[in-house]
């Protein structure tokens, strides 16, 4: 099925439903971070291409935005099928490409597949309004506006490598059942999965032009699409640093930024420590820590210390390390030497200044053990920064004022966990945290993908989640309706002659 993306593991992009070669000659080797083999080439694409691509989908877009509604989420549920059909291969591909274990791999693809779905549905179920004027002072009930939702035109949908399938279906999706055109920019690393996908939407028989993509270096093509006058959003995903950085470019154009975090788990006294640890344990290592929910720092009120630093360590000495295909493995190599080496430096600022060394720091090529700090404190990087990386560091805090205190002084807002048996607490305490959610008694995590999900401060702006995405990536156009009964003989039922019977207010 997957057989017309490439020609000998050279993989083109999709234009106007046909895949395509580079004219520029050129292509970026995809390697493995699991064992340097090349999983594939993509296409290094040109400035001209780009421009290409977006002015096709100008022509696709006037046609998709007219189809209606059920026939737009008919393509969206025939693509979510053959995602799930082609599960297995597609996670394959992913293990290979950004080092996700198998299973995690395939749980991705099977997510986004429902994740199309329940968006196909949700489109289905979207409702204009029909405001009355009298609700506002002086406002006349003759006066209707009949608010419908419009599609705002090209989506750019740039996404990570961490989730290189899910996180450009939760753009893509949402911007097509809202009658958008999308260019898909994925990840360089994860490219090929997310070239995967477009295959899926192809084949499903998304009209040609409506989903074209985009590959190549940032650093070529990057600031010109995120600048090209042809985008009318930016949906991104990826770390703070872009994201500023594309916000600084792109002036005018909506936008939606999912970031970087560093959400606290805040343990309070009267939690059940051994299952606290189990789910902090999942929490931060899955994926090696390359998540934007993983857990990134534990904040231990009070006493708890040494036994939630002791269950902990048990947890995490009984992670298993290895190739991402091999069973039970949770910790695979990082996606780069350079990720792996920032990872390391935050390891050994903290030991440098103090922290003590529970379980891990060790490491072969980009594969780091996981590393559990305790004793760790405001002066050490990792207290700040965000790893990605499978390395937890615990603080010890005297109340849950001073957790409340470090967990808002962070740069970042993604979310948040509260362990407590006591559900007042963790209400006050989840009111007074700076981040888009909390959760009472689990990990940070994203899904079910129909909740909002969002970051404040430098985790991001706006809201994603299939029905705010979808409001987000439309907008709404009202027509608004004068009823003018003084202009109709009710008797005759025929009209009145012009200038009779004007009201004052129209
Ligand atoms: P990244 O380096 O910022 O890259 C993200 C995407 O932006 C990639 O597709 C990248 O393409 C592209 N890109 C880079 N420079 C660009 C430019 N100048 N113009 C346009 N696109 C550009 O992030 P990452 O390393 O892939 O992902 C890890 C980060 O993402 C972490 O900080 C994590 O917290 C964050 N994240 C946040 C969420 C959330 O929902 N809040 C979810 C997942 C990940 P190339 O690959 O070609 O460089
Ligand atoms: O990396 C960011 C993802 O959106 C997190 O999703 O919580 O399901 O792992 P997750």
């Amino acid at each position: 099925m997957l057989n017309e993306l490439h020609v000998n593991q050279i993989y083109r992009n999709l234009l106007h439903g046909q895949w395509v070669e580079s004219t520029s000659g050129k292509t970026i080797a995809v390697r493995s971070p699991v064992d340097d083999s090349v999983v594939g080439h993509i296409q290094a694409m040109t400035q001209s291409e780009v421009d290409q691509a977006i002015a096709d989908t100008k022509v696709a877009l006037k046609t998709w935005a007219l189809r209606p509604m059920s026939e737009r989420a008919d393509i969206l549920y025939r693509a979510a099928d053959l995602l799930e059909e082609n599960a297995d291969e597609i996670a394959r591909i992913m293990a290979m490409e950004i080092g996700k274990t198998l299973p995690s791999s395939q749980n991705e693809v099977i997510r986004s597949a429902e994740f199309i779905r329940f968006t196909a549905d949700a489109g289905q179920n979207i409702e204009g309004e029909t405001i009355s004027g009298d609700k506002f002072p002086g406002g006349s009930m003759n006066k209707l506006s009949i608010v419908t939702a419009s599609p705002i035109g090209t989506v750019l949908a740039i996404s990570p490598f961490n989730y290189p399938v899910n996180l450009t279906v939760s753009k893509v999706a949402p911007a097509l059942i809202g009658g958008n055109a999308c260019i898909m920019k994925p990840p360089t690393q994860g490219a090929i999965s997310a070239l995967c996908l477009a295959e899926m939407f192809r084949q499903a028989g998304l009209p040609d032009g409506v989903l074209n993509t985009v590959t190549g270096k940032s650093s070529e093509i990057g600031d010109y699409l995120t600048t090209h006058p042809g985008i009318n959003f930016i949906n991104f995903t990826g770390s703070t640093k872009t994201g500023r950085h594309i916000s600084g470019l792109a002036g005018m154009v909506p936008q939606i930024l999912e970031l970087g975090g560093k959400d606290p788990a805040i343990v309070l006294e009267d939690a059940d420590l051994k299952k606290t640890a189990q789910l902090i344990t999942v929490g931060a290592y899955s994926y090696s820590g390359q998540r934007c929910t993983a857990v990134k720092r534990v904040l231990a009120v009070g006493s708890i210390g040494d036994e939630l630093a002791r269950y902990l360590t048990l947890e995490v000495e009984a992670l298993k390390s290895g190739h991402p295909m091999e069973e039970g493995v949770t910790i695979t190599p990082l996606i780069s030497s350079e990720a792996a080496d920032y990872v390391q430096g935050l390891i050994d600022d903290a030991l440098a200044k103090g922290a003590v060394l529970l379980s891990g720091n060790r490491r072969e090529g980009n594969l780091l053990y996981p590393t559990l700090l305790d004793q760790v404190t405001p002066d050490m990087r990792i207290a700040w920064e965000e790893p990605f990386g499978p390395v937890l560091p615990i603080l010890r805090v005297s109340s849950a004022e001073e957790a409340i205190r470090l967990a808002n002084e962070s740069q970042y807002g993604l979310q948040a966990s509260v362990f407590t048996n006591h559900i007042d607490k963790a209400f006050t305490i989840a009111n007074r945290l700076e981040v888009g959610t909390v959760q009472i008694n689990n990990k940070p995590e994203r899904g079910p993908d129909h909740f909002p999900f969002l970051g404040v401060k430098d985790s991001g702006m706006g809201t994603q989640g299939i029905r705010y995405a979808i409001e987000a990536m439309t907008r709404p156009k009202a027509i608004v309706v004068t009823i003018r009964p003084e202009l109709v003989n009710p008797v005759e039922d025929t009209p009145v002659t012009e200038g009779q019977g004007e009201s004052e207010i129209s």
